[in-house]
């Protein structure tokens, strides 16, 4: 084969990733016990996982997931609109929608297709998008594919989200406000109740991907909107299957209208295969578990309250000590250094990953720790001196 100018040009793209130092590596995991994990063929416990609630490896999940695969097939064969459905995945919507308190749920295959779909139907040219500059990737994507005006908001301003709804109010047909529930790599929560009715008062619609919040956040594990008192009706929320719920794929929590749109003409919808039954079945059976099991709610959060304590306990510097969320940032700064911190926690036996551009702004790496209700508090006591020991 000859080497032509494309060829050459797609192997000089990669070359700048690794001259930059941002070469990312494709490791092998294999779950243990509890929270440890083989990487690389080498013992550690695992804080990098978002299995939050631990249901990844229920007995009870498998089990279901099984069952569906004997009787109802592995593959869902098609798109829901081209060649129907099973009642399972109707049942699982209506399940998530009683289970967040939501007026309906529509499943997606994952999330990435949940927040293209629900941006670029409900926002076209001619409408502004107003987003939170830290929300998820697949969310600015489908804000360029949407074609609409994107104004990016500093993270968590209620105020300068305040100004723009005020000053854009008259001049769009719609206006749609992103933000995350829980932010995937920074750990706090959008000031939800703050912002509401400033979304309300322009007559533009808040659009919350609580990926990582719902099922873990709230009383009840609401979410996002619980933890802030909103009401889920007020708001469009995309869910994931694949975190939380210990599943795959995502959901869209919305009223009826909103559903009924995204199934007419949603891409992510319209254009791709329906969730396969074994999926399907593990996410219902994971929401059974969560109300037989409330306890691994209470372990999550205490082991997310314990975990910053204890960081701080040890002189390591985090953005807000009183948070109770499952995702804890510590900044390092350098790629390269928070690189080198992670893998020297490595040699000792604790998998806690660096995030790195363009994951995260440059300057701002870091190690990023997610808790789980299968870490124990001694665990967790342990990884906060090693990571204090690492960056001394
Ligand atoms: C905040 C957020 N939204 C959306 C997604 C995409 O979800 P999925 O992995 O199901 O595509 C992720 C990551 O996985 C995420 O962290």
């Amino acid at each position: 084969m000859t080497e032509g100018a494309t060829r050459a040009s797609i192997a000089d793209a990669l070359a700048e990733v690794g001259d930059a130092g941002l070469l990312r590596e494709l490791r092998c995991v294999r779950p243990l016990e509890g929270a440890s994990v083989e990487l690389d063929g080498r013992r550690c416990v695992s804080f990098a996982s978002c299995d939050y609630l631990g249901l990844a490896r229920h007995p009870r999940l498998g089990e279901a997931a099984a069952r569906a695969a004997r009787e109802h097939g592995t593959s869902s064969g098609s798109a829901r609109l081209l060649s129907g459905h099973g009642d399972e995945v109707s049942s699982l919507e209506h399940e998530l929608a009683r289970h967040f308190g939501a007026p309906t749920a529509l499943a997606y295959g994952a999330g990435y297709l949940a927040n293209l779909s629900v941006v670029t139907t409900l926002a076209g040219r001619g409408d502004l998008v107003l987003s939170d500059r830290l929300v998820h990737a697949s969310a600015v994507d489908a804000c360029r594919l949407s074609g609409a005006e994107v104004d990016v908001v500093p993270h968590g301003d209620v105020d300068a989200f305040a100004a723009r709804l005020d000053a854009a109010r008259a001049r769009h047909r719609r206006i749609l406000v992103l933000v995350d529930g829980l932010y995937s790599m920074d750990g706090d929560v959008a000031p939800l109740a703050e912002l509401l009715p400033h979304v309300e008062r322009a007559g533009a619609l808040l659009v919350v991907d609580d990926a990582h919040g719902l099922g873990v956040l709230g009383a009840h594990g609401r979410g996002a909107v619980e933890a802030c008192g909103v009401d889920p009706a007020c708001v469009v929320q995309v869910g994931n299957l694949g975190k939380a719920l210990g599943s795959y794929g995502a959901f869209v929590l919305a009223d009826a209208t909103v559903r009924d749109l995204l199934v007419q003409t949603s891409r992510g919808f319209v254009f791709t295969c329906a969730l396969p039954p074994p999926v399907i079945a593990a996410a219902r059976e994971a929401l059974r578990v969560v109300r037989d099991e409330p306890e691994r709610l209470v372990r999550v959060r205490r082991n997310a309250r314990v975990l910053r304590e204890a960081l701080a306990g040890c002189g390591v510097e985090i953005e807000d000590a009183t948070l109770a969320t499952p995702i804890v940032p510590v900044l390092v700064g350098d790629a390269e250094a928070a690189l080198a911190v992670s893998r020297r926690l490595l040699e000792v036996g604790w998998f806690v990953p660096a995030v790195r551009p363009p994951t995260v702004a440059p300057g701002t790496s870091r190690l990023r720790l997610t808790l789980t209700a299968d870490h124990d508090e001694e665990q967790v006591r342990e990884v906060a001196r090693a990571v204090a020991d690492a960056l001394a």
